[in-house]
């Protein structure tokens, strides 16, 4: 089990929106839906438009470049052009810390 990733002072989502984290080096959007925080890598599998500026619909996000639906929850694509999920993280918050851990 791989240890989560600890980010100090992360910058946190409001409710409905998303926000990009780096995550060892790699680009993570973080969202928060209905108090929750969920994490998927923040390049679309597509061609790589930033998941964290697409509109986000209770649980699905929706790719800004060409219209791609992901389930931030799990990562799925639930609409095309993209083929492959996206990677998922567990994430949790204790103060001002953001902890993820890949799934
Ligand atoms: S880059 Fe996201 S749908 Fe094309």
């Amino acid at each position: 089990m791989p240890e989560p990733i600890r980010i100090e002072n992360a910058p946190l989502p409001a409710e409905g929106k998303g926000v990009r984290v780096l995550a060892n080096g790699i680009p993570v959007a973080v969202f928060r839906v209905g108090g929750a925080f969920h994490a998927i890598d923040a390049r679309c599998t597509h061609r790589g438009g930033p998941l964290d500026q697409g509109a986000l619909h209770g649980t699905q996000v929706t790719c800004a470049w060409h219209g791609s639906v992901f389930d931030v929850t799990t990562g799925a694509v639930a609409h095309g052009p993209a083929e492959a999920p996206e990677h998922r993280y567990r994430a949790r918050v204790e103060g001002s810390t953001l902890f993820l851990e890949p799934v």
